[in-house]
């Protein structure tokens, strides 16, 4: 059960069959363009979507407002050095600044930068410097329990090989919210490591859910069983050089994000471009308050009892999912349950957005609103303007804000799910109408294929 009760309640709209068929409409059926007063459950992200703690919101009353050298920075400063041992910490407005601003002062064009996977705004981050992203996630029919890891012989491999000069940092996102959620082991931050210490590359960490990777780690790896989600984090963080995290997610606050490192050079060079497009290094684009907040929540995240019921929670709904019909990754992680939308609409072709078409009848089947993670996402423009090139997988992610949603309230998802699964030979697929050239899901305009589905 939750390990905690509810002290301030917010109502949720409950918009007809008639509502949610226009607000799709006019949404040019793109989810992120509803307005949050169209949802009843909203599974969008878990990224700053938490409910905070009253510790939390006691804290924001000791927020130090001051332009310089805040005691609230110090109380952030204070909790992240203890919890990654970097002594060098920047404060940003959110995970995809630090990441604009790391990796902005670590990339040159003609550099690459390896991961398990980069998440989209990473990936928009290091083509922003002229670089190229690669990604070498783990074979994942060969490994269950720690399907967020990456592939070390591949990455030995690459750096080993013609381009290894071009590599310029490898980076461990963990858990690997792209690559369906799943933990990276500590055994693989290690293999990293010391490929990274042969190859004198940097190793960083995209920590921002630092606190559900170690929670995983303690429960399916043997080896680290008898240690807390807390000394896992500590193991972690000290076999990386930095890391950078958006504070959205195991911050358990509604904003914020972070670079941490240990190289004072490099972090003088994300100083001088912070100064630039955020703020004072001391605030970093957040208020004094916001920096106190996210200092409580980065100590109670890794509660044990809090992380039980956080990985216990979302496994009872992906089994839920799962005998309703949809076709869930298992093993579930922590934050979201992924479904697989091409498993369950063999119909859709790729080019005609199979994750989309299954996330918009989840909205007209019951306003639960969810993301798609398939060629919306992750599929690139065919430069010779022939079809999207595909994403690897079609997946749709339910992602569970922190301590926000019931267990009835996921019932209803469950419900509704149940539902899209009885008419999915029906759904139909979609084509874009208008894109952005980078991350072009979330302002995209869709409109139902005009070919009927084959
Ligand atoms: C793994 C990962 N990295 C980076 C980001 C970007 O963080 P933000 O949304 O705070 O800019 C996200 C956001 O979802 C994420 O999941």
């Amino acid at each position: 059960m939750e390990p905690f009760r509810i002290k301030a309640v917010e109502p949720i709209p409950f918009p007809t069959p008639d509502q949610r068929r226009t607000a799709l409409a006019n949404a040019g059926y793109n989810l992120f363009r509803v307005p949050a007063r169209a949802i009843t459950i909203d599974l969008l992200t878990d990224s700053g979507t938490n409910a905070m703690s009253a510790a939390q919101w006691s804290a924001l009353l000791s927020g130090d407002e001051s332009y310089a050298g805040a005691t609230s920075f110090e109380r952030f400063e204070a909790v992240v050095r203890h919890l990654t041992g970097y002594d060098e910490v920047i404060p940003v407005h959110q995970g995809r600044a630090a990441e604009r601003i790391l990796l902005g002062s670590l990339l040159r064009p003609g550099d690459i930068s390896v991961s398990n996977t980069h998440f989209d705004t990473t990936r928009a981050s290091v083509a922003a410097t002229g670089a190229t992203a690669i990604d070498l996630p783990v074979d994942t029919s060969t490994s269950t329990s720690f399907g967020g890891d990456i592939d070390l012989d591949a990455l030995h491999a690459l750096l080993d090989g013609q381009d290894g000069a071009h590599v310029r940092c490898v980076v461990l996102t963990v858990t690997n919210n792209a690559g369906g959620g799943q933990p990276v082991s500590m055994a693989n931050v290690a293999g990293a490591r010391a490929l990274c210490n042969a190859f004198d590359v940097p190793l960083l960490l995209d920590a921002s859910r630092f606190a559900e990777n170690a929670y995983l780690i303690t429960e399916r790896d043997p080896d680290h069983a008898h240690y807390s989600p807390r000394e896992v984090a500590h193991l972690t963080f000290s076999l990386a050089d930095g890391c950078w995290a958006s504070l959205k997610k195991d911050g358990v606050g509604n904003i914020g994000g972070m670079i941490a490192l240990r190289d004072a050079e490099l972090a003088r060079r994300c100083r001088d471009q912070l100064i630039a497009v955020e703020g004072f290094p001391t605030y970093g684009g957040l208020a004094g308050r916001d920096l106190d907040a996210l200092a409580q929540g980065l100590q109670e995240v890794t509660d044990p009892a809090y992380l039980r019921y956080r990985a216990q929670s979302t496994r009872w709904f992906g089994e839920q999912l799962l005998d309703a019909g949809l076709p869930v990754l298992l093993p579930t992680g922590c934050h979201a349950v992924y479904v697989d939308a091409a498993a369950l609409l063999p119909h859709v072709p790729t080019h005609q957005l199979p994750a989309t078409a299954l996330a918009n009848e989840l909205y007209l089947a019951g306003a639960v609103r969810v993301s798609e993670l398939g060629t919306l996402v992750f599929g690139r423009r065919d430069p010779g303007g022939g079809p999207d090139l595909p994403a690897p997988r079609e997946l749709v992610r339910l992602a569970l804000p922190r301590r926000v949603y019931t267990k009835s309230h996921l019932e209803y998802v469950v419900e509704v799910a149940a539902g899209v699964v009885a008419k999915a030979a029906e759904i139909p697929g979609y084509r874009i109408v208008e894109q952005a050239d980078t991350l072009r899901h979330f302002s995209a305009v869709l409109a139902p294929a005009l070919t009927p589905v084959a």
